[in-house]
């Protein structure tokens, strides 16, 4: 007597289901991660390659001042002194990458994050900076009098 065999569909459908389950559930999982994963990776971003910065009128600083400016994709701090004379760096701390600001009661530079001090000159004096700052050369173009700023090692900023 020969053995019938029938096909057994229900396991093969109870396959089917669990792979299109599987399936949708891993495209919500997706669906879901993407968004955050996309949120979270910062965009890639052009390196801006900038040589010279003009910051416009050298009247605009006031004696014993500081301003902040971008030199390319880094900012940059110029500083014109109570003797009146300029000076820039780059503004990077050089303990953990904050932004330094001048303080003018003490005619130095202050970084904010963990109270490193800087001179006027850009020595580290005192706190966690291990280096001075990176000094940027200050030019005033004659006539205009308007201040240029450019790396001193004539590299891109
Ligand atoms: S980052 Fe400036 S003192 Fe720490």
């Amino acid at each position: 007597m020969p053995i019938e065999h029938t096909p057994n569909y229900s396991v093969s459908r109870r396959r089917f289901l669990d792979l299109l389950l599987g399936g949708t559930g891993l495209a919500a999982l997706i669906g879901l991660f993407y968004p955050i994963f996309r949120y979270l990776t910062p965009p890639e971003q052009e390196e801006a390659v900038v040589s010279s910065v003009n910051l416009g009128p050298a009247k605009d600083f006031p004696l014993n001042s500081g301003k902040i400016f971008r030199f390319g994709n880094k900012p940059g701090i110029i500083i014109r002194g109570s003797d009146g004379k300029f000076r820039a760096y780059n503004a990077t701390c050089t303990h953990l990458d904050c932004i330094v600001q001048y303080d003018a009661k003490v005619e130095g530079v202050w970084c904010a994050c963990h109270n490193g001090r800087y001179d006027i000159n850009g020595r580290n004096i005192s706190g966690p900076p291990p280096r001075p700052l990176t000094p940027y050369a200050v030019k005033i173009q004659p006539g205009a009098e308007e201040i240029l700023i450019a790396s001193q090692d004539g590299a891109q900023g």
